[in-house]
């Protein structure tokens, strides 16, 4: 992929095209991209499920035991939490998750706070680390463009966050103990933004949000209930891949256009759109 996606100066209506050009989408019929360069065997419909599943319905594990003595205090400190500023403070004063030292930032969120829908990435990358906000690297330009084709900003009606708050060294994947650890601040997190819908980008996010093992080819395309004991009711929830992913297999947009259809379809369902 050329470096496209460097260029900072954004006009939305040439960035929407963009995003269609790379789709497929170069002629406004059918529903369907087509790729005239190559015949290929028509798409299988996407499976969409009847109702939605739970976290029981994908295979959970076991509740992970918070095993370590930094993980029960994240989970006693993230409790006491009783607002998005205190979670914040609570956050950036943690020294129990050994990324911090590494670090330049605290990665805690970007967007709006009374937004109804709510994206969690995995971790912040290097840009991510110097600015201390969530997706503002190549990815998180990729993001901003799709979530535009369906009317959505972070400016307006987008709240975005991480699993993990500090930056992995070289962009390593967290450990299952550096997520353990911050597992109980992203739940809470959820909870004190008590969105309408969570959207999950990427496998990490997913497995940690869904407590499951599944890959996150088996899981995109059908929703998924969210919830914890101190919520009332279950968030719907959808995981798609990764705008890195997506980076290095543009042929995969087309797939996440359809995930982009199924979180607008489910905000006119709610109203919202
Ligand atoms: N990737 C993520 O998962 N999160 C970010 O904030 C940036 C890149």
């Amino acid at each position: 992929m050329k470096d496209k996606h460097n260029n900072s100066a954004s006009n939305p209506i040439s960035d929407i095209l963009e995003w269609y050009t790379d789709i497929g989408m170069t002629v406004a019929i059918g529903d369907q991209p087509v790729n005239h360069k190559q015949a290929r065997p028509k798409p299988s419909p996407v499976t969409v499920a009847a109702a939605p599943i739970t976290r029981a319905h994908v295979e959970p594990l076991p509740e992970k035991p918070a095993h370590t003595k930094q993980a029960s205090n994240s989970k006693a400190i993230a409790a006491a939490c009783q607002t998005l500023e205190e979670l914040r403070q609570a956050v950036l004063n943690f020294d129990g998750c050994d990324l911090k030292a590494t670090a330049t930032n605290t990665v805690f969120c970007d967007g709006s706070p009374e937004a109804k829908i709510m994206v969690i990435g995995e971790a912040p990358g290097a840009d991510e680390d110097r600015q201390g906000r969530p997706f503002v690297g190549v990815s998180g330009q990729l993001l901003d463009r799709a979530l535009q084709t369906i009317g959505l900003s972070r400016q307006d009606n987008v709240y975005i966050t991480n699993i993990i708050n500090w930056r992995p060294p070289g962009n390593r994947t967290p450990t299952p103990h550096e997520m353990a650890i911050c597992q109980p601040f992203v739940e809470r997190h959820i909870e004190l933004v008590a969105p309408k819908i969570l959207v999950l980008v990427g496998g990490t996010s997913t497995k940690t949000i869904l407590n499951t093992n599944e890959g996150i080819m088996k899981i995109r395309g059908r929703w998924h209930e969210f919830k914890t004991e101190r919520m009332q009711e279950p968030i719907k929830t959808l995981a798609t891949y990764h705008p890195a992913f997506l980076l290095r297999s543009p042929g995969q947009k087309a797939t996440v256009w359809r995930d982009l259809l199924m979180i607008e379809d489910e905000l006119m369902r709610l109203g919202l759109k």
